[in-house]
């Protein structure tokens, strides 16, 4: 994440609900199928989305607000609708690097899941609506799923030291993935966990 310039003053920004979009923003880091290719199950159908050019995921929008003292950062993400070998699209997932720093996520369009995992497999699901505030603790990593038909769109607030660890979840996934079977969102024990 860029820093952004440090002037100890209150920051306001101004979020566009429907997409996910506040002004004034520092970065935004688009994530395709290709970036998610460890995440999803289906190889065959992630090297064909690729073949055809990719698809975009979800967008991310930071803002770090940095002091001489301390700092935060605000993060908006839009996950679009839409599935991928039957597994609904989603964000990557990861744990804080630093085992100390929780989150606060809040869901403020679209429908869908938030799950949460320790590293010894300890597992949570959180159904999401409009409205919906989650807390994330320490120590459990945390993964957004789009179950329903239109743009999710959540705030993220952290902070800037967190950082991101991506690598278990790339080995193992979550502990289940969550599926469209007939139209429905269901939960299924992912193999890489059996
Ligand atoms: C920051 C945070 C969010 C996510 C974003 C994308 O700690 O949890 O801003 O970074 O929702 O998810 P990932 O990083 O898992 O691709
Ligand atoms: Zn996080």
């Amino acid at each position: 994440m860029k820093n952004a310039p440090v002037n100890n003053q209150p920051i306001s920004v101004k979020l566009d609900i429907p997409t996910g979009e506040f002004t004034p923003c520092m970065e935004l880091d688009p994530r395709k199928v290709s970036h998610l290719s460890k995440m999803f199950s289906d190889k065959a159908a992630i090297e064909e989305i690729i073949r055809s050019g990719d698809r975009l995921v979800y967008e991310i929008r930071y803002y770090p607000f940095i002091t001489d003292h301390s700092d935060m950062a605000l993060g908006t993400t839009v996950i679009f609708p839409g599935t991928v070998g039957g597994e609904y699209y989603m964000t990557k997932g990861h744990f804080h690097e630093r085992n100390d720093q929780p989150e606060v996520y809040h869901c403020v369009q679209g429908e869908g899941v938030l799950q949460l995992m320790t590293r010894q497999g300890e597992y949570v699901a959180v159904k999401w609506e409009p409205g919906t505030i989650s807390h994330i603790p320490p120590q459990f990593a945390h993964r957004v799923v789009n179950t329903g038909s239109v743009p999710l769109v959540f705030v993220a607030v952290f902070h800037v030291a967190a950082g991101h660890d991506y690598a278990l979840i790339e080995e193992r996934g979550f502990k289940y993935m969550i599926l469209e079977k007939n139209g429905q969102p269901t939960e299924v024990l992912n193999p890489r966990w059996s």
